[in-house]
């Protein structure tokens, strides 16, 4: 019996789950759920005998990938695979897979959503300020970049993108203003709204520089991975320029320093919040289920990220 266990510590919706029964049922495979597990060893237990494993966010480290003897593949319901380890999934013969695209308007909503609540002094009835007319720069232009970027048009906000992977035709076709260097996207933009992934290149390389280059009443606003922040860097702008405001997508290492120091200059969601709508969750959910049946009778590796 091919076995499906859903593996999240932060639940889908639940309207998600009977979506993703009914596909994995219709190809004949059983499906287990393992929802808020507060131990490693719950995880460790549960994927034992499973043949597919979702997760969001979850930790598959190289135990949980050899605990699971029967595992033949894992689908990241979500972007961002720095969760996985690859190398032990790819050692052990695992197909690891994302299921781009699914909740990036989800994430893009909020990147939006934090910049309003923020200008507007997180709605404690005083005087704030408007995004009309403010420039946006988006550091990576994928799918959740391009979200953030019609949403941001809607209001007139001025939107210009960097990204080394797309054609400039591609950014000016959605009506955004290519640059042609981050530091040109970071010396234009009051407003940053980060989507880099997590990896080896990206951790740690927002820092000082780029940042100390942003004009007066800058806001950057992380809904990508706390990890690409080089948080050093950050305190020592956040200290010299008091213009200088941080939005993140869950709270950064460094936030009691920050909260102790920068009243009214941040704000930190107490979980990673981004994809944590029903309609996100079904979105990924689905794909995912769709992805595995796909994988295991097809041998479709479309969206696997280990080939
Ligand atoms: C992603 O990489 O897709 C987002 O960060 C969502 O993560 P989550 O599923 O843990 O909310």
């Amino acid at each position: 019996m091919t076995k499906v266990l859903i593996a999240t510590e932060k639940p889908f919706h639940p309207d998600a789950i009977p979506g993703i029964k009914k596909i994995a049922g219709d190809a004949g495979f059983e499906v287990t759920l393992l929802e808020k597990y507060k131990e490693k060893t719950d995880l460790l237990d549960a994927v034992k005998d499973a043949t597919a494993l979702i997760v969001r966010s979850d930790k598959v480290t190289s135990d949980v990938i050899e605990a699971a003897e029967e595992l033949k593949v894992v689908v990241r319901a979500g972007a961002g695979y720095d969760n996985v380890d690859l190398d032990a999934a790819t050692k052990n013969n695992v197909a690891v897979m994302n299921t781009p695209g699914q909740n990036s308007n989800a994430v893009a909503e909020l990147a939006l959503g934090m910049m309003v609540f923020h200008a507007r002094g997180h709605f404690n009835g005083k005087s704030g300020t408007e995004l009309r007319n403010k420039t946006l720069g988006i550091h990576a232009f994928g799918h959740v970049g391009q979200f953030v970027a019609e949403i941001a048009k809607g209001f007139n906000m001025d939107v210009y993108a960097f990204d080394p992977f797309k054609d400039s035709k591609e950014i000016e076709k959605m009506g955004v203003k290519p640059v042609s260097s981050v530091g040109e996207l970071y010396e234009k933009c009051q407003y940053i709204s980060l989507h880099i992934p997590s990896n080896e290149k990206t951790k740690k390389s927002i820092g000082y520089d780029l940042l100390n280059k942003m004009p007066e009443n800058a806001t950057l606003v992380n809904t990508a991975r706390k990890e690409v922040i080089n948080e050093e860097e950050l305190l020592k702008v956040m200290e010299e320029r008091n213009d200088f405001h941080y939005l993140s997508d869950i709270a950064p290492d460094c936030a009691d320093q920050i909260a102790e120091n920068y009243e009214g200059r941040y704000f930190f969601t107490p979980k990673k919040m981004g994809a944590q709508t029903a309609e996100a969750n079904i979105n990924a959910g689905l794909a995912a289920a769709e992805q595995i049946v796909n994988y295991i009778k097809n041998n479709d590796t479309t969206f696997q990220v280990n080939k």
